[in-house]
C-alpha cells in the first residue's frame, strides 16, 4: 500500500508500506525527511508528529489516549489534524493515505 508524504515546502514523496507498519516506520525506512521517530514508536518523543490530510482524517481516526499530551511537546504547531505517525498503523482502508509533514520536529 502507498503513503504520500507532503513536506512543508510542498515536495511530495510516495512510499510503499506493508499492512501493520506504522506511518512513522514507513517514513524512516524510506528516508523521508521530516519524520525522525526518535523513540522508535513508544510514544515518548513526538518527533514523528504529522498532519493527516483533510480527506483522510476520518479513515485514519483521532488521537489515541496519551497522544495529545505528547503532542504538547511537538516542535511545530499542533492542529486538529495532528497525529503521532507512530500511532497510525497501515491497513487496507489507508492505502493511498496523504500525510503532511511539519516544518520542524526539533
Ligand atoms: S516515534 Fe516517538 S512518539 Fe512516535
Amino acid at each position: 500500500m502507498k503513503i504520500t508524504f507532503i513536506a512543508a515546502d510542498g515536495s511530495e514523496t510516495r512510499v510503499d508500506a506493508a499492512e501493520g507498519d506504522s506511518v512513522m516506520q514507513a517514513a524512516v525506512q524510506n528516508d523521508v525527511d521530516g519524520i525522525i521517530g526518535e523513540c522508535g514508536g513508544s510514544m515518548m518523543c513526538a518527533t514523528c508528529h504529522c498532519y493527516v490530510d483533510d480527506g483522510w482524517t476520518e479513515a485514519v481516526g483521532g488521537q489515541q489516549d496519551g497522544e495529545s499530551d505528547l503532542l504538547d511537546c511537538a516542535a511545530s504547531e499542533v492542529r486538529a489534524s495532528s497525529r503521532l505517525s507512530c500511532q497510525i498503523r497501515m491497513r487496507a482502508e489507508l492505502d493511498g493515505v496523504v500525510i503532511h509533514l511539519p516544518e520542524s520536529q526539533l
